[in-house]
């Protein structure tokens, strides 16, 4: 008998982030130096005092720690979160394996298989795989690259909304646009999920990095919105440990914390170490990530500057996380992504970037776009956008 797979796993996309990487693996095998500019993996080092805290671990076993995290881990997060003036309580926290699994259980905790949850595209792309594999329906709104990614009118908004709509999720600062929500943009949103009865799976994973006088506003911040927001926050970008997979859901609805301990009971228990080793990170956070912005910005600039000398290229100036979407003279970015890593190479040297279609929920949205995440140093950045010139002018030449 013929074996056959589940239709979820059939209809699951793969990762447009890292789609591409068996073409980069053999551009590497062929002496290609690749910059990758497809994966916000940043080079900034972790900070010493989390390797400190692994080596002083002396016990000789690795146990499971409690399904929510360890209580000092949780009270770490809030000392966090304290800092930022949002009060907590501990049983509004609930330590992830990475904010990914945040957003894994924010999702199964507010829909089920034929609810649909608003996005705004260009999206995140592990919604929509996680929404794929609930069988959740994302209905995007869609973000306009002209107004830098910036929330349409609230007619715009609103018209997503359907009976079966139970949350809208919005990221801020976006990945992957860049885009910092303003404080009335935030309150739209806040005004139709309270007004409407709809979660708000908030992602502030890149909270710390906004490169305008404006901090990110916190949805947790809203005292209106108390009950109806799920955050998803991260340690991976703001401390520069994305293998060390820790993150937390913060909720003030009691029934989504029950539910969410019902989830993590399911997979035990958050990497053990890394959880604990994370604290003096959380209860410190300034120290580590203060110079963030300044670094960030210096990368931005360097991109936008180069990117900026490009003929047919748009782009605008993103005002935090690390990426920016950029739409490029060609008709298939998918197409010309592939072929900078299987036909081109400038001195031995080409760009990995993400083709932005996978990060649009609407068919055909994006065929011209890519994502850069800037997350190598600004003078290898520069260098990064002449070879995107040079590889583009070739390309335009060769292709059409
Ligand atoms: C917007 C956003 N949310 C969540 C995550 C997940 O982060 P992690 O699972 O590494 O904590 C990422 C990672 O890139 C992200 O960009």
């Amino acid at each position: 008998m013929k074996l056959s797979l589940s239709r979820r796993a059939q209809m699951t996309p793969a990762s447009p982030i890292r789609k591409l990487y068996r073409y980069a693996d053999a551009a590497k095998q062929k002496g290609i130096h690749v910059f990758h500019l497809n994966i916000g993996q940043p080079d900034i080092p972790t900070p010493r005092e989390f390797f400190s805290m692994l080596k002083k671990y002396a016990k000789g076993v690795v146990p499971y720690a409690p399904s929510s995290g360890f209580p000092k881990v949780i009270e770490a997060w809030r000392t966090y979160y304290r800092h930022l003036g949002i009060r907590l309580s501990a049983q509004d926290i609930s330590i992830t394996t990475g904010g990914s699994e945040a957003i894994y259980f924010a999702l199964l905790a507010v829909a089920d298989p034929g609810d649909e949850i608003v996005v705004l595209e260009p999206v995140y792309t592990s919604y929509v795989i996680y929404a794929k594999m609930f069988g959740i329906k994302l209905v995007p709104v869609t973000l306009n690259i002209r107004d830098g990614f910036h929330l349409p009118s609230h007619k715009a908004l609103v018209g997503a909304i359907t009976p079966r709509t139970r949350a809208i999720v919005i990221c801020n600062p976006s990945n992957p646009t860049g885009t910092v929500f303003t404080k009335r943009e935030i309150d739209i949103v806040a005004g139709i999920a309270k007004e409407r009865g709809l979660f708000i799976i908030a992602d502030e994973t890149y909270r710390e990095i906004v490169f305008t006088k404006k901090k990110a506003i916190s949805f947790l911040s809203l005292a209106k919105v108390r009950d109806n927001v799920v955050l998803v926050d991260s340690a991976s970008k703001r401390f520069n440990m994305c293998g060390a997979r820790i993150g937390c859901l913060v909720s003030r609805n009691k029934s989504i914390m029950a539910s969410v301990l019902k989830f993590s009971q399911g997979r035990l228990s958050s990497p053990f170490l890394e959880q604990l080793a994370v604290m003096p990170l959380l209860r410190n956070s300034g120290q580590f990530t203060h110079h963030l912005i300044h670094e960030y910005r210096g990368r931005r600039d360097a991109v936008i500057r180069g990117l900026s000398g490009i003929p047919g290229v748009s782009a605008y100036s993103p005002e935090g996380a690390f990426y920016v979407i950029v739409g490029l003279p060609v008709k298939d970015a998918d197409h010309f992504c592939q072929w900078m890593l299987q036909k081109f190479h400038y001195h031995e040297q080409t760009v990995m970037l993400a083709p932005a279609e996978g990060f649009y929920v609407t068919p055909g949205k994006g065929k011209n776009e890519v994502r850069i995440a800037y997350v190598l140093s600004a003078p290898k950045l520069s260098h990064a956008m002449m070879i995107l010139r040079r590889a583009l002018e070739v390309y335009i030449r060769a292709v059409h």
